[in-house]
């Protein structure tokens, strides 16, 4: 299965990308958590990548495609998480897949109103373990994380008038998503507990595995 998930900020792809590859076997490639690996080095890129996450705008598509394409280059099987997020890189995608031979099965739209999605990330606590995905519940900022050791700390995208700007780039620019992947699109309910989110995608997911 060579699968994308997308969605609104906060509507859970990294958590349920990260159990849904786990279940079936794929490789998880997360674009948000490349570019914050890349931030974290301290390279010249990474500073110009930090001006542009932090701003809630989206990072250059050569870059993103660049990333993703070194890393899927071998891989049978993978789960795309929060890539593509435009027209541009899910034609771009589609090329580089078509001339593998390796077409994608489809893409999961993970869909959360907007007032979930904000209530999810200000309250969001990060560590280095996951992307602070699974684990934050119950600490405050300043804990130490009981899996890896690190203190759990804000991200750096998810103050108010960021969220507020990735939501507005996300319905301008990635939600258009839904037409282009027509045909090979399914829509999942990503309101309610992580284990029912987790068991509705399971279940959707059954015909591409
Ligand atoms: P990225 O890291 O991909 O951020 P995002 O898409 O804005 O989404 P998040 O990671 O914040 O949320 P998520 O949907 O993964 O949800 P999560 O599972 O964490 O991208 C960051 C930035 O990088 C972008 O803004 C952009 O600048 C750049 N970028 C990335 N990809 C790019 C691309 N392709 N092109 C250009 N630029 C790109 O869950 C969120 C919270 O909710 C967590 O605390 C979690 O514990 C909780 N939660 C999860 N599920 C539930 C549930 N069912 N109920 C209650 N809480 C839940
Ligand atoms: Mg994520």
């Amino acid at each position: 299965m060579r699968v994308t998930f997308f969605g609104p900020p906060g509507s859970g792809k990294g958590t349920q990308a990260e159990m849904i590859s786990e279940y079936y076997g794929l490789e998880h490639l997360s674009t948000g958590v490349l570019l914050r690996e890349e931030i974290r080095s301290g390279s010249k890129l990474g500073d110009r990548i930090r001006e542009t996450v932090e701003s809630g705008r989206l990072v250059g598509d050569d870059i993103v495609n660049r990333e993703v394409f070194q890393r899927i280059e071998d891989v049978e099987d993978f789960l795309l998480d929060g890539y593509p997020r435009n027209m541009a890189q899910a034609q771009e995608l589609d090329r580089h897949l078509e001339a593998l031979g390796r077409p994608l099965s489809g893409a999961v739209f993970l869909q959360v109103p907007d007032d979930e999605v904000i209530r999810r990330l200000t309250g969001r606590l990060v560590c280095a373990c996951a992307d602070g995905t699974r684990h934050s519940s119950g600490f405050s900022e300043g804990d130490v994380c009981p899996e890896c050791g690190t203190a759990f700390v804000r991200r750096i995208d998810d103050s108010g008038e960021v969220v507020d700007n990735r939501l507005r780039h996300y319905h301008s620019l990635t939600s258009g998503l839904k037409g282009y992947y027509r045909g090979r699109l399914l829509s999942v309910d990503g309101t309610g507990t992580v284990e029912q989110v987790f068991s509705r995608l399971r279940e959707a997911l059954r015909p591409w595995a």
